[in-house]
């Protein structure tokens, strides 16, 4: 009889034992996972090259499709993504900013293309977009993120 109360202890045991180690093991492996996805060799771009030029109406569309989501359709850093940034641990800038964005176009092509992660995480990164966008879709997002300031005087 006493068997049948020791056999529940022993599995909770092994529970509380055993859980937070496959929890670990998820973690890494979810880990591992975004790391082959962002940073792989084999990744392909998705994207044909448009052949348009520059344009920062056509950036509009890109960015709205894109770039809101974290840095909110008027660049101020507060799309809808950014509720889940870590209070405080979190860098996203507000583009409105004229001098966020002043002076450091190839900086932030490069940035663009190849995404950004200052801090450690788990704070959020700014993804690459290299395997999606064109170099013209880049420089004319970009060029639409230029005019986040003036923008903002005119409000
Ligand atoms: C998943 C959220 C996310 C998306 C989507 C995103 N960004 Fe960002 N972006 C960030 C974060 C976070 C930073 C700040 C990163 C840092 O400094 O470590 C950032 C930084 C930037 C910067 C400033 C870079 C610098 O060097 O100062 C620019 C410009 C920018 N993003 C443009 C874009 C554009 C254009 C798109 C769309 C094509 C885009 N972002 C999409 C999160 C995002």
């Amino acid at each position: 009889m006493r068997t049948f109360h020791v056999l529940p202890l022993l599995a909770a045991v092994v529970t509380v034992f055993a859980g937070p180690a496959i929890a670990v093991e998820n973690n890494n492996q979810a880990k591992a996972a975004t790391k082959v996805s962002m940073r792989s060799e084999s990744a392909q771009p998705h994207f044909k090259p448009t052949g348009k030029p520059v344009s920062a109406a056509r950036g509009e569309a890109i960015f709205l499709d894109h770039c809101a989501l974290c840095h909110g359709i008027r660049g101020k850093g507060d799309g809808p993504r950014s509720a889940y940034f870590v209070q405080g641990g979190q860098y996203i800038p507000d583009m409105t900013v004229a001098q966020v964005l002043a002076g450091r176009d190839k900086e932030l092509i490069e940035n663009i293309r190849e995404g950004l992660n200052r801090l450690p995480e788990p704070s959020y990164v700014m993804p690459a977009f290299k395997y999606i966008l064109s170099d013209e879709e880049i420089r004319s997002v970009l060029a639409y993120v230029k005019t986040f300031p003036s923008q903002s005087r005119k409000k």
